[in-house]
């Protein structure tokens, strides 16, 4: 089987596109021109999936999971490229359903085996992406080595360094939201037949979502809480940024007792819990709130 191809990658807000863009031509970086890009997210169970409609260029299917890390990150991706994207699209879209999509002109420059993308998104505003390409087998240092050079250029400072995908930042809460949602229908919830969803995001803004699992043998049934902190685990990631919980019916869902001590140990009290009905009116209230004076991993010896 080929190995995924890897790069090095860094993302930042651009307050000042045309500055950047003088600054890498001064390095020598070749032109490469600007390429208007439509990107259409699928709903997927891990990482991300995402047709790419390029003009002018074609469509591609890009496959990618990034590791997570400060600053300049690893990701590991699969470009298949598509003869029909409109039916691939169609397809997916029925299948998967879409997540997101985002459109944007990208000015793509390369030095030194690093693509500079200077990417205006629609909606978002203006972006610099730096990807140092890797070699088969490279251990990364060379392309760290080049993007960080590339960063102290630019003068790039770490607070405004992104740890997010556009199709994260296009979506906001909403997509939490509708990811807790969609998973509740597929509750096993013939018992009690209050059926939940959860949704949780990770520090890397990938979203991990689980239902209630009921079992004849009452005390062996799980909350979707429970559901979702499994997915999250599985698909490697260590903590949660944001959680959103809903159910049928007018109230909001109220996470568990156990529940709030389970997203206690991922989970910053400071961090925001979304409580949401079945038609979509939610409250936002921290963690700390649903849990005051709690218990955590801190308490215990090193
Ligand atoms: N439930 C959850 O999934 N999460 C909660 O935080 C509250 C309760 C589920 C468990 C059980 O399947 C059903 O709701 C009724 O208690």
């Amino acid at each position: 089987m080929p190995a995924p191809r890897r790069n090095v990658e860094l993302k930042a807000t651009d307050p000042d596109p045309e500055r950047s863009l003088k600054v890498v031509q001064g390095l020598g970086a070749d032109d490469r021109g600007v390429l208007h890009q439509r990107d259409t997210y699928f709903r997927v169970p891990s990482g991300r999936l995402k047709l790419r409609e390029e003009e002018p260029g074609g469509a591609s299917l890009v496959q990618y999971d990034r590791v997570d890390a400060a600053e300049a990150r690893e990701s590991r991706y699969r470009l298949v490229p598509i003869s029909d994207p409109l039916e691939t699209r169609l397809a997916l879209e029925a299948s998967l359903g879409t997540l997101a999509v985002v459109e944007k002109d990208r000015h793509l420059l390369l030095w030194n085996g690093v693509r500079i993308h200077l990417d205006a998104v629609v909606g978002l505003g203006s972006f610099i992406e730096l990807e140092g390409v890797a070699q088969n087998g490279s251990n990364l240092l060379a392309e760290l080595e080049r993007v960080t050079q590339l960063t102290e250029a630019l003068e790039i400072p770490p607070e405004r360094i992104l740890r997010t995908s556009y199709s994260d930042q296009v979506l906001g809460f909403d997509a939490l939201i509708d990811a807790a949602r969609n998973v509740m229908e597929r509750a096993h919830a013939p018992y009690s037949r209050f059926h939940v969803g959860a949704a949780l995001r990770a520090e890397d803004g990938s979203i991990h979502a689980g239902a209630n699992v009921e079992n004849a043998a009452y005390p062996q049934g799980q909350c979707a809480e429970a559901s979702a902190i499994g997915a999250l685990v599985a698909a490697g990631r260590k903590r949660v940024t944001e959680a959103a919980v809903i159910a049928g019916g007018d109230a909001v869902c109220v996470p568990c007792g156990g529940c709030r001590q389970r997203l206690r140990e991922f989970m910053d009290l400071d961090g925001i819990v979304h409580l949401c009905n079945a038609s979509g009116a939610h409250e936002e209230v921290t963690l700390r709130s649903l849990l005051p004076r709690s218990f955590g991993p801190e308490f215990l010896p090193e």
